[in-house]
């Protein structure tokens, strides 16, 4: 007879906790307060098409971008991204966030959700520089205008509520290393180490959430950089260096690092600053597991994008192949990547369920 059968039998009615106790367990309902509206901050991750209304290179707002759903919006994606599947999973009766600077939308649309990210953004101001794209500083100023707006348009009280009852999503940094650093397009490289870089790209992160949480921002999600030696661009650009046929370590090894620090700074902060809960979503173990074992999650491939050669295409260079017969890949479902830097619209919702399920869904 198992043990526990036979305790059970020996103290039949002596439940491990008091009865009231239990009751209490079995009907308490989650305790979460709710969640007025999602803000989004950041670069080409979740940028939902400001870069449409601003001179630069880095744009997607023409086929085959947004192929499968909802059309070309300027997403780099076939789909949609994370942050869209944050607002739907959030409840907040809308399975996307709209651009700040789309003029198809207004404060009244603004009210639920907004995103002020640009692609080819930074932490470092130089690396928004290199594409002339909207800088981290300008994107809180955009943040500063809606707060006057919302208050125009709400009341002062009501538009407090909703910024202090916002989740925040921050999703930035790759650029700063692929764009930036790595590429050569700066002096950062000659003016830093890769750790002393990296040092400064958290002090410039810790600044930002100190900025947004006096702006009255509470429950942030600073989402940490991904595998980025894994980007298809990255893996074919170690390849024609002879270096390997791989992802590239040294990137992914920065990546961590920067992950490290950040965690380090957002508990240090975190503790510095009432009310606040900042949170790093922790997506480098998870997206490698996925580019490294694509078949796992129901993908073919994992090393090419979906977009023409699916090597070096992004933005315009991936447009090229709008009007080829077999420009793209038929089903970008079986891609972990649509181009050579960005998710497919099915990749971006297994991570941000992933992320939804350990960061975004969980803030109290
Ligand atoms: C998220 O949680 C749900 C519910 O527990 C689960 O079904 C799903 O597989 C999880 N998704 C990921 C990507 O972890």
């Amino acid at each position: 007879m198992a043990a526990a059968a036979m305790l059970a039998r020996r103290h039949p009615v002596q439940p491990a906790l008091p009865l009231p106790l239990l009751l209490l367990l079995a009907v308490a309902p989650t305790v979460r307060a709710r969640v007025t509206a999602l803000i989004v901050f950041g670069d080409s991750t979740v940028d939902a098409g400001n870069n449409n209304a601003i001179p630069t290179v880095v744009r997607s707002n023409f086929p085959p971008y947004g192929r499968d759903f909802p059309g070309a919006t300027g997403r780099f994606s076939n789909g949609r991204v994370a942050t869209d599947f944050y607002s739907e999973a959030l409840g907040l009766g809308r399975d996307f966030v709209p651009a700040y600077l789309d003029p198809d939308y207004g404060i009244q649309d603004f009210a639920i959700g907004v995103c002020f990210a640009s692609a080819g953004s930074g932490l470092d101001v130089a690396t928004s520089r290199v594409f002339r794209v909207i800088p981290l500083w300008k994107q809180v100023d955009m943040f500063r205008e809606y707060k006057a707006r919302l208050a125009a348009h709400l009341g002062a009280a009501e538009a407090h509520a909703v910024v202090a009852g916002a989740v925040y999503a921050v999703s930035i940094g790759t650029n700063d290393f692929i764009e930036n650093y790595y590429a050569l397009t700066t002096t950062r490289f000659l003016e830093f180490t890769v750790p002393e870089y990296t040092e400064y790209l958290v002090g410039l992160a810790r600044a930002f959430l100190a900025e947004l949480y006096g702006l009255g921002a509470r429950r942030i999600g600073f989402t940490g950089l991904a595998a980025m030696g894994c980007l298809p661009l990255e893996r074919a650009r170690a390849r024609a260096l002879g270096t390997s046929g791989g992802c590239d370590e040294r990137y992914n090894a920065a990546a961590r690092a920067f992950n490290a620090a950040l965690a380090g700074m957002v508990a240090e902060l975190g503790g510095e600053l009432p009310g606040a809960e900042i949170r790093v979503a922790e997506v480098y173990d998870f997206f490698e597991g996925v580019v490294r074992d694509p078949a796992r999650h129901g993908f073919a491939r994992a090393d090419v994008g979906c977009c023409g050669t699916g090597t070096y295409e992004t933005g315009y260079t991936c447009g090229a192949w709008a009007a080829a017969p077999g420009g793209t890949c038929p089903d970008a479902d079986r891609y972990v990547f649509w181009d050579a830097v960005h998710p497919t619209e099915r990749a971006s919702r297994l991570v941000a369920e992933h992320l939804i399920n350990t960061t975004f869904g969980r803030f109290e």
